[in-house]
């Protein structure tokens, strides 16, 4: 069967799976495929350049497959690569198609989630780096408070299956003890890349109970969802038959048996190969 009219999710590897569990849970009606690209995983490190080559690779190929929506379910994808593709590709070469990311919805609801105007946002270097985060929540937030801090070891400790090991505890221990003593006002940690989601259990072992932990699944569907209601026309032309595909970049095999754990369900994927 062909893949047309599909809305494209897009992450470097497993991370953008827990966004895209959020996202069938609200609109389970629509096609979707999704496309991790975990031969290069992780992007958390790659140069600006990088990302947004790869990105760029992968978004086309969403887009030939007929997807006229891509989300890029990936905050160092959507922190370096989203403006360049909305700005100097689409309106050139794709004037249909559309783009969207994860920092925007998020940076646009973060203030209800702290009471102290103070919040933690974690992320990989790259995203750190970016400044995104401190840029979109000011135009929303001027009175927000927002320190960074990236988290190197954990998306490899997610990627190979061993974020509820005990190897994981150090990690999160030093990265989330980092954070909190930057500011004693945080009431609210952002995790502001897909993958550390699959981490929350280790997290709230060792955060005070006064601190929110904030994941975006349920803020990107809902913007989603939103963003359908108000465009119609890209709402209107995307199958609603239910089906989900998925491919991956790297080996299917190994994608197939980290999917059941990180989706919760079996997938079976297929092969795409990158540059
Ligand atoms: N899950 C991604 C993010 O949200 C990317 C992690 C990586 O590839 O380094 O940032």
């Amino acid at each position: 069967m062909e893949n047309r009219h599909s809305i494209g999710i897009f992450d470097s590897g497993y991370g953008g799976l827990t966004i895209f569990k959020s996202i069938i849970g609200k609109l389970p009606e629509y096609n979707y495929i999704y496309l991790g690209d975990n031969a290069r995983t992780p992007y958390g490190d790659h140069s600006f350049e990088t990302v947004y080559r790869y990105t760029l690779e992968c978004v086309e190929w969403l887009f030939s497959q007929g997807c006229p929506l891509v989300i890029l379910a990936c905050n160092t994808a959507s922190a370096k690569a989203l403006r360049s593709i909305q700005q100097n590709v689409l309106p050139y070469k794709y004037p249909g198609r559309r783009v969207l990311g994860v920092i925007r919805p998020t940076a646009e609801v973060i203030g209800n989630y702290t009471d102290s105007k103070t919040v933690g946002v974690l992320g990989t270097r790259g995203t750190v780096k970016s400044a995104s985060y401190l840029m979109e929540i000011s135009k929303f937030y001027p009175e927000i408070r927002v320190l960074q801090q990236s988290c190197p070891m954990w998306v490899p400790l997610v990627e190979n299956n061993e974020h509820l090991g005990p190897g994981a505890d150090y990690f999160v221990e030093k990265y989330i003890g980092r954070i909190l003593e930057a500011d004693d006002r945080i009431d609210c940690l952002l995790l502001a890349c897909t993958h550390y989601p699959l981490l929350i259990p280790k997290i709230r072992k060792i955060l005070p109970e006064n601190i929110r932990l904030m994941a975006q699944g349920e803020i990107v569907a809902d913007s989603l969802g939103d963003y359908l209601n108000r465009h119609p026309e890209i709402e209107q032309i995307i199958a609603k038959e239910g089906i989900r595909k998925f491919f991956t970049s790297g080996d299917t095999e190994n994608f197939d048996r980290h999917t059941s754990v990180f989706f919760g369900e079996h997938v079976a994927s297929e092969p795409m190969s990158v540059g």
